[in-house]
C-alpha cells in the first residue's frame, strides 16, 4: 500500500491532490489553544483561528469522494463554530466525545475539569460508506451469560457484538505507553483505527492534513489503506517516516513468514504425494 508523506504546509500541498479522490479525511489540527508544535501554528487569536479553520476545510472538502467521510478532533472552545462551518459543506453524522480517562488529581476549583475532546464526524452525502461490522465490540462472557434467557439465544447481535456508542472512553497516551512517540498531542491508535476501519473501504485512500506523529498513517498502513498526509515540523515528520517504515518492515517480515510456511506446507504436500 502506498503512503505519500509530505513535510509541508497542508494548505500549500492539498492543491496537488486530485478532487474527489479521497475516501476518508482524519483531521487533527492545532486546537487553537496555544500548544507548542515547534512552530507558530497554534498561536492564532480566536478570529484568526476560525478563519484558518475555514481555509483548511475549503481546501479539503473538494478532495472527498461522493461517499466519503471526514472526522475532525477539536475541543469545546472552538468546536461549535468549526462544526457550524463544516455543516455548510457536509452532512454532520455524529459528535463523538472522546473521554481521555484523565485521573482525578485535584483539578480546577473555579470550573469543572475538562477531560474530553469533541470529534466531529461528517459525510459528503447521506450515502456515505460505513462498515459497522468492522468495528463491533464483542460482548464479554458475563454479559453473554446474563443474556442467556431463551428470547436472546441465537440472536445475531449477541454473537457479533455491538456498535460503538458516541462516547469513546480510551486512555490518552502516557509517557510510558509503548505507542508513545515524541509528540505532545499524539492520539491513541485505537481511536484512529476505529475511524479507518469503519469509514474507509479496504484499499481506499485516507488523507491526514496534520499528521503530527503519524498515527493516521500508521492506522492506514496496518489496515491496507492508501495514505497521503502533511506535517509542517521536520522533527515530527521524521517520526512519521520511522513509524510508517516500522509497520512496512513488520508487514514484510509477516509476508516472508507466510511465504515460508506456504513453502513448508507445499513441501509436506509434495512428500505426502510422493510417499
Ligand atoms: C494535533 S497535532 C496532530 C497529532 C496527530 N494526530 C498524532 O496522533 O500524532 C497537529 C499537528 O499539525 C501540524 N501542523 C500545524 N499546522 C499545519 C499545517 N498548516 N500543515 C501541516 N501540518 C501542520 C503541527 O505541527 C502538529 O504536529
Amino acid at each position: 500500500m502506498t503512503a505519500l508523506l509530505y513535510n509541508e504546509d497542508a494548505l500549500a500541498g492539498l492543491s496537488r491532490i486530485e478532487d474527489a479522490s479521497v475516501d476518508l479525511v482524519i483531521a487533527d489540527p492545532p486546537y487553537g489553544l496555544g500548544k507548542d508544535y515547534g512552530n507558530d501554528s497554534d498561536c492564532l487569536g480566536a478570529q484568526e483561528y476560525l478563519s484558518w479553520s475555514r481555509s483548511w476545510i475549503d481546501a479539503v472538502a473538494p478532495k472527498l469522494k461522493a461517499n466519503a467521510s471526514l472526522y475532525v478532533f477539536l475541543t469545546w472552545q472552538h468546536s461549535p463554530e468549526v462544526f457550524s462551518y463544516l455543516k455548510t459543506r457536509l452532512t454532520m453524522v455524529n459528535e463523538i466525545i472522546w473521554d481521555r480517562r484523565v485521573p482525578s488529581m485535584g483539578g480546577s476549583t473555579r470550573k469543572f475539569s475538562s477531560v474530553h475532546d469533541n470529534i466531529g464526524f461528517f459525510a459528503k452525502s447521506r450515502d456515505y460508506y460505513f462498515d459497522v461490522d468492522a468495528v463491533r465490540i464483542p460482548y464479554d462472557a458475563a454479559t453473554k451469560k446474563a443474556r442467556s434467557r431463551s428470547i436472546f439465544v441465537g440472536k445475531k447481535w449477541l454473537e457479533i457484538g455491538y456498535n460503538p456508542k458516541d462516547v469513546w472512553s480510551v486512555s490518552r497516551l502516557h509517557r510510558q505507553h509503548a505507542e508513545r512517540a515524541n509528540h505532545p498531542t499524539q492520539k491513541p491508535l485505537e481511536i484512529v483505527e476505529r475511524m479507518v476501519l469503519a469509514s474507509c473501504p479496504p484499499g481506499g485512500t485516507v488523507l491526514d492534513p496534520f499528521m503530527g506523529s503519524g498515527t493516521t498513517a500508521v492506522a492506514a498502513a496496518r489496515h491496507g489503506r492508501r495514505f497521503v498526509g502533511f506535517e509542517l515540523n521536520p522533527d515530527y515528520f521524521a517520526i512519521v517516516e520511522s513509524r510508517v517504515a516500522e509497520v512496512a518492515l513488520g508487514q514484510r517480515s509477516l509476508d516472508l513468514q507466510a511465504r515460508k510456511s506456504e513453502i513448508a506446507l507445499s513441501d509436506c504436500a509434495g512428500e505426502a504425494a510422493s510417499g
